[in-house]
C-alpha cells in the first residue's frame, strides 16, 4: 500500500487525538500525519491515499468573512486539488448531544466540495447508534465519513475508529 496522507486540524485537541488513533489503527508506518494548517493543494496531491480529519465548531464560523480555524483557511485549497486517481476518507469530531441540528457538519461542507470536483470519498458510516436530528454530513442515508464524539462518548471511540479503519484500509491503493 502507498503511504496515506492524513491531514488534520485543529491541533492540540480531540481531532489530533483521534488522528493519532486512526494512524495507529492503519499502522503508523503507513501514514504521514500532517497538520492541515499551512498545507496547500500541492501537499495533498503528493498522496493517492488521503484522509481528512476535522472538528465542527459551528456554522457561523464556516460562513464568517474572517478565517477562524484551520479548515476555514484550507477550504479554498480543497477546490484546487486534482482528485483523479485519489481515494479520500474523512473523520469528523462533533457532539450530537449539544449540536443535534449541526452534527459533524464540517464533513458535509468539505465532502460537498470534494464531490463537486469529482473526488471519490470512501468509508461511509451508518447513522445507527448516533442520536441526532440534522447533519450536513449525511448523504443518501449514511454519514460520508466517521463521526466521533470525544465530549460525551469517548468510550466508543476506539471501537468506532477500529471498525472504520478495517472498512477503509482495503480500499486504499
Ligand atoms: C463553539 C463550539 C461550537 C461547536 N459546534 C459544533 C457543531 O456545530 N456540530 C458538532 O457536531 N459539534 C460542535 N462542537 C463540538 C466540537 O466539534 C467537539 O467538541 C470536538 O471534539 C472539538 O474537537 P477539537 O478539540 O479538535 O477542536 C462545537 C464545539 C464548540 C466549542
Amino acid at each position: 500500500m502507498k503511504k496515506i496522507g492524513l491531514f488534520y486540524g485543529p491541533l492540540g485537541g480531540s481531532t489530533e487525538k483521534v488522528a493519532k488513533k486512526v494512524a495507529t489503527a492503519l499502522g503508523n508506518e503507513n501514514v504521514d500525519l500532517i497538520p492541515v494548517k499551512n498545507s496547500k493543494a500541492i501537499n495533498v496531491e503528493k498522496y493517492d491515499n488521503i484522509i481528512f480529519g476535522m472538528s465542527t465548531i459551528g456554522k457561523e464560523t464556516w460562513e464568517s468573512d474572517k478565517p477562524a480555524n484551520d479548515w476555514d483557511v484550507f477550504l479554498p485549497e480543497i477546490e484546487k486539488i486534482n482528485y483523479s486517481n485519489k481515494v479520500i476518507a474523512m473523520f469528523g469530531l462533533g457532539d450530537q448531544i449539544s449540536y443535534d441540528l449541526h452534527f459533524v457538519d464540517a464533513m458535509g461542507i468539505v465532502g460537498e466540495k470534494i464531490s463537486q470536483k469529482g473526488g471519490l470519498i470512501v468509508g461511509h458510516v451508518s447513522t445507527d447508534g448516533y442520536d441526532f436530528r440534522e447533519s450536513l454530513a449525511v448523504k443518501d442515508g449514511k454519514f460520508i465519513g466517521l463521526p466521533v464524539n470525544e465530549d460525551f462518548e469517548p468510550e466508543l471511540t476506539d471501537k468506532r475508529v477500529n471498525n472504520w479503519v478495517k472498512s477503509i484500509k482495503p480500499l486504499f491503493k
